[in-house]
């Protein structure tokens, strides 16, 4: 099948829980890559009762199927909004979707049940809610294909960051800072099978938890809180011992790992060393900014270097939310500069921090309508590449 020029939408909400990001994306056919350009971006935060929800429903040691099936149903009517609201708003025409979901569980490592031993995913989001409201195909469920031709089903955002962002002569690490972190790194020139890409560890993760529990706040917003705290080098040493950072990428992890049963266990550490709630930010932000340095340090930087003749600075871009807090940002250039590394949000790119994921997605789902693969093996340690999800029709 020969590939065609489309108007995609792509629609992304994140271990975060706070919402849904929408991108509308025109991609046409190139000779090395296809060709993307952003034409719309809105993001939409889940109303209060269904961000708890979801919350329930990915810390639940037990739910019911009731639950989980009005959940699944419910979050496709939230990206059906969301969806409608974009292009009434844009005046956009869509020829395809691609939304990924809200993942409710991912378990990269593969574990007994029943008898069998195996990883799985599950992208909850019921995609004909989307189909039959806007009339357009919809692809979803991506992470599955590439688990079962032997990946972790993750990070998937690699070959839009490839077709993006890779460059002749520059080294890129493409940095996503949302719930978790992950990174793309493109060394300068590479082709798409020496790209590496895996999740470094928490992004905002603990640093929601941690501002919720202690200052009533859904986030520290800019950092504000964090910046006037001081960080408790104990803590953050023993931390960063977690034994998440020793494992070798491809290595991917989400809630299972970092989330309120990790940052409860941080808070009372924490409270060991210091009464001030603001220390306890500033420790939470530190350590999200050491575990990105430390495993670009560990696991990229000597791949890059070699690929940077003219021993030029690489460009360490970061995307989503994280984006946003001046204290992390600042942490992290802190500690990549040393690291030959020139820290600069993507928004200096020319892209909205919260819109690569959702444009990842849009990508995704035109390859998969022109049954093309979608993963890069080399970033998820899958054995070949597979055309990821399946289609909705409308
Ligand atoms: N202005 C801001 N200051 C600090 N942190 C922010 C700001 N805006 C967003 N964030 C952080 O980004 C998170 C959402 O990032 P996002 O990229 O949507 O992650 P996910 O993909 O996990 O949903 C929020 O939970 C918050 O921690
Ligand atoms: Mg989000």
């Amino acid at each position: 099948m020969s590939t065609k020029a489309m108007t995609v939408a792509g629609i992304m909400s994140g271990t975060s829980a706070d919402g849904i990001d929408v991108a509308v994306v025109r991609i046409a056919p190139g000779k090395l890559r296809p060709k993307l350009t952003l034409l719309a971006h809105d993001s939409f935060r889940f109303p209060a009762p269904l961000r708890r929800a979801i919350l329930a429903a990915m810390n639940a040691a037990s739910t019911s199927t009731a639950e989980l099936a009005r959940l699944n149903w419910r979050l496709g009517i939230a990206y059906a909004e969301a969806m409608q609201a974009t292009i009434k708003r844009h005046a956009v025409k869509l020829d395809l979707i691609g939304c990924h979901g809200q993942t409710l569980y991912h378990q990269a490592r593969a574990s007994t049940y029943a008898g069998r031993k195996f990883a799985c995913t599950w992208q909850a989001g019921e995609a004909q809610a989307i189909a039959a409201a806007l009339g357009v195909p919809v692809v979803s469920n991506f992470r599955p294909a590439d688990m079962f031709a032997g990946g972790q089903g993750a990070p998937l955002v690699s070959l839009l960051d490839y077709a993006l962002f890779a460059h002749p002569t520059r080294g890129r690490v493409l940095q996503n800072i949302g719930g978790i972190a992950n990174l793309t790194a493109i060394p300068a020139g590479a082709a798409s099978d020496a790209v590496m890409a895996f999740d470094t560890g928490p992004g905002n993760m603990v640093i929601d938890w941690l501002a919720q529990k202690l200052f009533a706040k859904p986030f520290d917003r800019n950092g504000s809180i964090a910046a006037r705290g001081r960080v408790l080098q104990p803590v953050l040493r023993s931390s960063l011992r977690n034994a998440y950072f020793s494992l070798k990428p491809p290595r991917t992890a989400g809630r299972e790992e970092f989330g309120r049963e990790y940052a409860e266990k941080f808070l009372a550490l924490c409270r060991r060393s210091s009464t001030r709630a603001e220390d306890t930010l500033a420790t939470a932000t530190a350590f999200t900014a050491e575990s990105i340095a430390s495993s670009y340090k560990k696991f990229v930087a000597k791949k890059m270097r070699a690929a940077n003749h003219e021993a030029s600075r690489v460009d360490y871009i970061v995307s989503g939310g994280g984006a946003r807090n001046h204290t992390l940002m600042a942490m992290l250039a802190q500690r990549l500069e040393p690291l030959g590394c020139e820290l600069a949000s993507i928004e200096n790119f020319g892209m909205p921090a919260e819109a690569k994921e959702a444009a990842a997605f849009a990508l995704l789902a035109w390859l998969t309508w022109h049954r093309l693969p979608g993963n890069v093996p080399a970033a998820t340690g899958a054995k070949r590449g597979a055309i990821l999800g399946q289609v909705s029709y409308a």
